[in-house]
């Protein structure tokens, strides 16, 4: 059977210390779903930080073991090394960069030169797993510089490099003072994909702009290799969103969200902690509403789902506290003793109470300023199998080329989703039927097995 290395700075196991005993937590994202599509097929290894930094010599040896039962490779970082690498160089240098977010982004050489050396560090495991006629698929922005790394030891192999995040426009990108670099790393892959068409172009301009590199349909000449450049808009585990709204718990949830919600329309948002979603945007919006039309208080509740993200990064610290304070603002402006405007928590939910909260609601409200892909608004599609809710889009998120029968919005305009809220509210059913259904019928047929296949089978053209 052949083999695929799939390379990613978190394994789908995250691994923590509780009480002096080793926790080892399953992840259920949507890569690790994608991936086990390819088990089919392929035998996986996976290679990823375990995300536990202190650890005892036994210790280290029994998840080694434990995760090497499930084919997974931990690559160990230090504590200073994820600090660097992953703090400062990924999340304080690149992901704000990448996502238009330029008054948030740092250039440190120190942080720069930890990401070269952790990024050899996982070169360093892939060679150590990779044998003659393996494939590698190599994931996201924390590893940027592992393809051309790999490359250079193993000049026949089969790389494939995603990139999850957006690519931003050259203009943006042009201010990185290692993007050559960046950009020699990313093309050391075969095939490089991105979640839509306009991120692909941006790519394929910085290597034409800063290394004189032209691409013929999506196909560059590059090193002697050929370098393909292609789309592929990560899909969802549809039959699972779908399927779960009619399972006994879900629907227990569903039930007793209700009696709390009582008769009053629910609008949702769900989001990992993070100012590239739009959080702050969107509550001001719902206030602006309340303030607007003061006979919808009582009669509908939003419900703000934040998940804790990066926390020791202080731009996710400050976030933190204003969208505290600014719950606590419209919570006490308008609620009532028995209405409260936003129901809030910072914390993550297990999947049945996720997917009754989709279930429940009638508007799903999405307003990120940048989103590589946002799977939030396609697990909200699928879990309306009779078709009534509505959702608000932002015009920003990879997502909305395939989701164009949303409301779309532009988050920066706070007037421009509160009219959406407004025509949300009083959408007939059979147009919210309609719209949810076209929408459905495409994530159903591009889903995330589809994906992973896809992908696959253009790494071995
Ligand atoms: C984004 C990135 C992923 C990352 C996830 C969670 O979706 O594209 O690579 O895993 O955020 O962020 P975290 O920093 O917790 O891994």
């Amino acid at each position: 059977m052949n083999r695929i290395l799939v390379v990613s700075n978190r394994l789908p196991v995250n691994i923590s210390k509780r009480n002096d005993k080793l926790e080892f937590i399953q992840s259920a994202g949507g890569l690790a779903t994608g991936m086990s599509a390819l088990q089919k097929t392929y035998e996986m290894v996976w290679i990823g930080w375990p995300g536990i930094t202190r650890y005892t010599k036994d210790e280290k040896n029994e998840i080694i073991s434990k995760l090497g039962e499930n084919q997974l490779v931990p690559v160990f970082l230090t504590q200073q090394q994820v600090e660097q690498y992953y703090d400062n160089f990924s999340n304080r240098t690149i992901w704000p960069l990448f996502h238009y977010f330029t008054q948030y982004t740092n250039y440190e050489e120190s942080s720069w030169d930890a990401y070269k050396n952790v990024n050899e560090l996982f070169a360093r495991h892939v060679l150590d797993q990779y044998h003659e006629g393996d494939m590698i698929w190599i994931h996201d922005y924390h590893l940027m510089l592992v393809p051309e790394m790999v490359r250079r030891e193993q000049p026949d192999a089969s790389i494939g490099y995603f990139l999850h995040i957006p690519f931003p426009s050259f203009e943006i990108f042009r201010y990185l003072p290692w993007r050559d670099s960046v950009l020699r790393g990313i093309m050391g892959a075969d095939l490089i994909g991105f979640h839509t068409f306009d991120y692909a172009r941006h790519f394929s301009s910085s290597i034409m702009r800063l290394q004189g590199l032209e691409h013929y349909l999506g196909q560059v000449f590059y090193d002697e290799r050929m370098v393909r450049i292609d789309t592929f808009p990560m899909g969802i585990n549809f039959e699972k969103y779908a399927g779960a709204p009619a399972t006994k718990e879900v629907k227990k949830q569903v039930k007793h969200y209700k009696s709390i919600c009582k008769e009053s329309k629910v609008i949702i948002s769900i989001d990992r902690l993070d100012y590239s979603k739009g959080i702050l945007q969107r509550l001001h919006a719902f206030h602006q509403l309340l303030h607007d039309e003061p006979d919808i208080k009582g009669k509908v509740t939003l419900i703000l789902l934040v998940v804790p993200s990066r926390d020791k990064v202080d731009s996710y610290q400050i976030l933190k506290q204003e969208v505290d304070e600014f719950v606590g603002r419209i919570n006490g402006e308008h609620g009532s003793i028995s209405w409260t405007p936003i129901k809030y928590f910072y914390r993550s939910l297990p999947f049945e109470k996720v997917s009754a909260l989709y279930s429940m609601a009638d508007i799903c409200l999405v307003t990120p300023f940048r989103d590589g892909m946002n799977l939030v608004a396609k697990e909200f599609v699928a879990s309306k199998e009779k078709g009534d809710g509505v959702l608000i889009l932002s015009e920003m998120a990879g997502s909305v080329n395939e989701l164009s029968e949303a409301i779309v919005i532009n988050p920066n305009d706070i007037k421009d989703i509160v009219v959406a809220l407004q025509s949300a509210l009083k959408m007939p059913r059979d147009e919210q039927q309609n719209r949810i259904q076209s929408m459905r019928n495409r994530l159903k047929r591009y889903d995330i097995y589809k994906w992973a296949e896809d992908y696959r089978q253009a790494g071995q053209c």
